[in-house]
């Protein structure tokens, strides 16, 4: 009765609160499996940012309470983001669940799953379900990744919250409804943790939050004119044993000076910057309320060449938003080829539920947001190509992340400025920094071979 499968839909931070709770419920005794066919309890925790991941999430549920019907005793939850902006209105759709837990309340999944077996053992009639989405103050301390001693397997690279919630007001942006006020956890219990990474073996961190850059900005002082989060990327550089450090994601508002100057002098800070622009018309950005204009967002392109001239730039863009024109799109397009990303993840405008954009009439048809959607990848792929062309002849700094999906004894890895690098070589060298010279490149990955260093 305690094999628990989490199925996950949803983003970076969506993954590491899974991790969480499968460690903590391994503690418990609870041993987390890789399918729903082994299992006694399913926890489904999904992302509600777009209206995709949930949909998908509302048809693995509604299969998944014909389990229950086979098996009284199997208990099916949901948590995280969607359990915290949807609550008890899940049962509308979904009448047999056991558990709906929220973004604040990850902590206490064990403590409900053991609650529920002991109550069920009692032949009492179905519980009534249990909904926790309370919130809770502190909670942002009680997120850690660090999975108990002997879990940690070879881990290479790690994700590390820094931060939960968001205080920006995206008009088209659900998440402040999912993760709450922004709460930033200490500056000390983060290198603990990472500390503590390190020595199970992990080389890079990537730090996390719904804005990085506002990090520690309620609770931390400026020193020296630097804020909270060059304070923690200093204390991160000064780790032994930590080869890499990431971030994502900042906001073009809150990146400034003292940050684009780690750029020239944190080694460890790895030449890939992901920032959201979401638009590159300036009557777009201000109709979703993002505070910063397309001039704005390219000085702080142009001041990151020039101080890292490898630097390599990801981005998200929104295409459809309503009220967007042709004329704002032609004024996308026109930027995000000029800026040429490495990387980008497009979405097609969808409504959320409780934001403003949602008064809004949308207002471009789903053909031309797909329309719109496909001209930004076919320029996202020739520059990834071209960035990637570019590599060829050169030996680049790879961190082993593991054996690569194909081929016997080939390994996958990444660059600093991430990308994905597969080449031959012993899974022993998997957790370490190698240099691989270039010679082919796609749009996705390179691919090349091992330098073998002179004794
Ligand atoms: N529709 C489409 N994309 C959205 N995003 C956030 N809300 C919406 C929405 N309503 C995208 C933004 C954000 C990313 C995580 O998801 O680009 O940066």
């Amino acid at each position: 009765m305690n094999r628990v499968y989490i199925k996950t839909y949803g983003c970076q931070m969506n993954e590491r609160d899974s991790d969480e709770v499968a460690a903590r419920l391994r503690e418990r005794g609870y041993s987390i499996v890789d399918s729903e066919h082994e299992a006694d309890i399913v926890l489904i925790n999904t992302c509600t940012v777009r209206d995709l991941p949930e949909q998908k999430a509302f048809g693995k549920a509604g299969r998944l309470q014909k389990f229950k019907r086979k098996n009284p005793d199997f208990i099916l939850g949901i948590i995280g983001c969607m359990a915290q902006t949807r609550k008890e209105s899940l049962l509308d759709r979904l009448p047999d669940l056991d558990l709906i837990i929220g973004t604040q309340k990850f902590h206490r999944v064990a403590d409900h799953l053991d609650h529920l077996i002991a109550t069920r053992r009692g032949q009492g009639p179905k519980p009534a379900t249990l909904v926790d989405v309370e919130e809770e103050a502190g909670s942002q301390e009680t997120i850690s990744s660090q999975p108990p001693v002997g879990m940690a397997g070879k881990k290479v690279s790690a994700f590390v919250s820094i931060m939960q919630g968001c205080n920006m007001n995206c008009h088209f942006c659900h998440v402040p409804q999912a993760r709450g006020k922004e709460r930033s956890r200490s500056i000390p219990s983060i290198i603990e943790e990472v500390q503590q990474l390190v020595a199970s073996g992990v080389k890079e961190v990537t730090l996390l939050g719904q804005i990085v850059t506002s990090y520690g900005r309620r609770e931390i002082d400026f020193v020296t004119q630097k804020s909270p989060f060059v304070q923690l990327l200093e204390q991160l550089e000064a780790l032994d044993g930590l080869e890499r450090i990431r971030f994502t994601s900042p906001h073009p508002r809150g990146f400034k000076d003292d940050l684009i100057a780690c750029y020239g002098r944190l080694k460890k800070l790895c030449e890939h910057v992901h920032l959201p622009a979401q638009s590159f018309s300036n009557a777009v950005l201000r109709a979703m309320n993002r505070p910063y204009t397309v001039e704005r967002y390219c000085d702080l392109v142009d001041k990151l060449r020039a101080i890292q001239p490898e630097i390599s730039f990801s981005t998200d863009i929104i295409v459809g938003y309503p009220g967007e024109t042709e004329e704002d799109f032609a004024l996308t397009s026109h930027y995000f080829d000029q800026i040429g990303f490495d990387m980008a993840f497009i979405f097609k405008y969808s409504e959320r539920p409780n934001t403003f954009a949602a008064t809004l009439k949308d207002s471009v048809p789903e053909a031309e947001k797909q329309r719109r959607n496909q001209l930004l990848l076919d320029i996202l792929a020739k520059h990834s190509l071209k960035h990637h062309q570019s590599l060829i002849g050169r030996t680049q700094e790879v961190l082993v992340e593991g054996p690569a999906k194909r081929g016997d004894n080939m390994l996958v890895g990444r660059t600093r400025t991430y990308r994905k690098v597969i080449f031959e070589g012993q899974p022993r060298l998997i957790g370490q920094l190698v240099p691989v010279y270039i010679d082919t490149a796609t749009t996705t990955s390179l691919g090349g071979s091992l330098v073998v260093r002179e004794a």
